[in-house]
């Protein structure tokens, strides 16, 4: 039960319930990330972000480990956690992952350095289903998946090291079942909650601000640069249309 993986998902997941009338409607991922450079046996660098779509919810201090919210809505959604434990945990997480990883990475003569990404959350579906996930990345490519339907972890790249991670993960059953439920359950309970208290945030308006410059690229012609920032949500359509227009003379 004190698996280094087992206790992040604990830790950044806490247990919740949710109530869903007056969350926004659509799709919803939170998606939680870490990314971990190796510079040698002795030294390791860890970076962890969570986010609601694209929100940042909060992020771990690259030197204490401690956890800071981007948000005020964010801690008010989980109030059942117990911050100082969560964050206790954290750290010990750390320093098993960063054991488990230099172990295994020695035994295989694992050239340093090297970077593993981790990102493991939920989808929230408008039909209310939802969609657990988590990925390991190693240098960049895909190295490890958790196919959450056969509760096993899957292997992108065969090498020694996915393989020992892979046997590794696998070993815990106990582990595997509580993925399940954290992705399948409390991951998609917490959204709920902070679907409510992240409302306004989610639901905002910006509008976009436009700039135009202009280049020549030919003696005939006059390119027009437009460039928009700043909006909010995300997606947009833009009407294609050509850039060029004759230069006035
Ligand atoms: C490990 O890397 C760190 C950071 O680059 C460096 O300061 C340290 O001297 C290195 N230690 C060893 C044993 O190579
Ligand atoms: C809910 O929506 C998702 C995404 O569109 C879809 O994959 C899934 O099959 C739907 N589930 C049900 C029970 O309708
Ligand atoms: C989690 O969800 C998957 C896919 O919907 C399902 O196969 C699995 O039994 C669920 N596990 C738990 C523990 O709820
Ligand atoms: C996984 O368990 C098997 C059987 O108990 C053991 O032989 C193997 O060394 C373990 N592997 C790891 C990576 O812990």
């Amino acid at each position: 039960m004190h698996h280094p993986l087992f206790l992040l998902l604990v830790l950044l997941l806490p247990g919740t319930w949710a109530d869903p009338e007056g969350s926004p409607i659509g799709s919803f991922t939170v998606r939680l990330l870490q990314i971990s450079t190796f510079q040698n046996t002795s030294s390791v660098d860890t970076e962890g972000l969570g986010l609601l779509e694209d929100i940042e919810l909060g992020a771990l201090d690259k030197r204490t480990w401690n956890i800071h919210f981007y948000q005020p809505w964010v801690r008010p959604a989980l109030p059942r956690s117990d911050w100082d434990t969560i964050e206790n945990m954290i750290k010990i997480y750390l320093q098993k992952f960063s054991h488990l990883i230099n172990d295994g990475a020695s035994e295989r003569d694992v050239p340093y350095p090297f970077v593993v990404q981790c990102v493991a959350g939920c989808e929230l579906y408008p039909n209310r289903t939802s969609r657990a996930f988590a990925y390991v990345g190693y240098n960049g490519q895909d190295f490890l998946s958790y196919d959450v339907d056969l509760g096993k972890w899957i292997l992108y790249e065969d090498t020694d090291l996915a393989r020992y991670v892979q046997a590794t993960l696998q070993n815990y059953t106990a582990f595997s079942e509580l993925v399940q439920v954290l992705f399948n359950d409390t991951c998609v309970d917490d959204m709920e909650l902070l679907l409510q208290y992240g409302k306004a945030a989610l639901a905002r308006r910006e509008p976009p601000v436009a700039t135009v410059f202009a280049r020549a690229p030919g003696p005939a012609q006059l390119l027009l640069v437009c460039r928009v920032t700043g909006f909010y949500p995300r997606p947009i359509s833009a009407l294609p249309s050509s850039p060029f227009i004759p230069k006035p003379r």
